[in-house]
């Protein structure tokens, strides 16, 4: 897809940090907007700031859980009814994890963050296939993260949510490789947005959210316009791809604990845990 003058853009997860940033980058390249998000008052506050800067653009939004199938399903009934059928597609909303190790969640934390991150992906994408498929072209982006490709501490349940996206995104890359509509994996790095608003893992942020949300999009935009798979993006994600990539496990495990051990909250490791001889 080389323009998205008048393509009609879905963004999920709209209302702060990257989705916001999509959604003022696809305004900037004349695109129609339907921007949806579970936090209305965030997402009246994007919408507000892309018409202040382009007061011709075609913005509809909806408060919409992707959690909820059938929210998602009104929302792209919507979509149709009031812009046409979408052409470019980001499924974009996410929540951070729990922050604790495997043996300190519950499971109903665990299903939490798989709902969200990784059904709302599922949701978003087989709401919206059939109208990518009907369109002249097509985008379908599904946001992952670097932590869908290694396994780090106290983030078993996001890192399983992302890693679960990864997975069906590929398979559906494969379905769809011979067809007009494109299928892209997007893989973050640290990027400095809201994300992290439990406020549990302040060091955390400060030593790994730090890329800036515009620039990550405007590189996902053009792995868009260039049709790249795999897109991997924001601060360590090259090095830490090349160390997934080509290190044995045992080593990437150690070389992950060496760089974020620092940070990770030790509060529900027990002292009976003894060190391997
Ligand atoms: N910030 C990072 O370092 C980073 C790194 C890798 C991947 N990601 C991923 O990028 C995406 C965007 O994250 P961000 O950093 O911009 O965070 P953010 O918190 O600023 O934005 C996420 C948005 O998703 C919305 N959202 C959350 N749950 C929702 C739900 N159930 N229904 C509808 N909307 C919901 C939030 O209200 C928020 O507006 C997420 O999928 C996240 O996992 C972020």
């Amino acid at each position: 897809m080389k323009s998205f003058r008048h393509k009609i853009v879905v963004v999920t997860g709209a209302a702060s940090g990257m989705g916001r940033a999509y959604a003022e980058l696809f305004a900037d390249e004349g695109a129609k907007l339907a921007l949806c998000d579970f936090d209305e008052k965030g997402l009246k506050e994007t919408a507000g700031l892309i018409r202040g800067a382009h007061p011709q653009a075609e913005i509809i939004t909806m408060k919409v859980d992707v959690s909820d199938r059938q929210q998602v399903i009104a929302f792209a009934d919507k979509v149709e009814a009031e812009l046409g059928k979408a052409q470019v597609v980001i499924n974009n909303a996410g929540v951070e994890g729990n922050n604790r190790p495997v043996w300190a969640l519950d499971i109903s934390q665990i299903e939490r963050v798989m709902n969200i991150n990784f059904y709302g992906v599922v949701h978003g994408t087989q709401a919206f296939l059939p109208q990518l498929m009907d369109s002249e072209e097509g985008a379908l982006v599904n946001v992952s993260s670097l932590f869908g490709l290694m396994g780090t501490p106290n983030a078993s349940d996001y890192c399983a949510s992302k890693f679960a996206v990864r997975g069906f995104t590929e398979s559906l890359m494969t379905e769809l490789q011979y067809s007009h509509v494109q299928v892209h994996l997007v893989h973050p790095g640290g990027v400095a947005t809201g994300i992290s608003r439990s406020g549990g893992n302040d060091d955390f942020k400060e030593r790994f959210l730090k890329s800036d949300a515009k620039a990550i999009c405007r590189e996902v935009i053009r792995g868009i316009k260039q049709d790249k798979l795999r897109i991997i993006c924001a601060h360590q994600a090259r090095s830490s791809m090349l160390g997934i990539r080509f290190l044995p496990l045992r080593l990437l495990q150690k070389l992950i604990w060496l760089d974020m051990g620092r940070v990770v909250d030790k509060t529900h490791y027990p002292q009976n845990i003894r060190r391997k001889k």
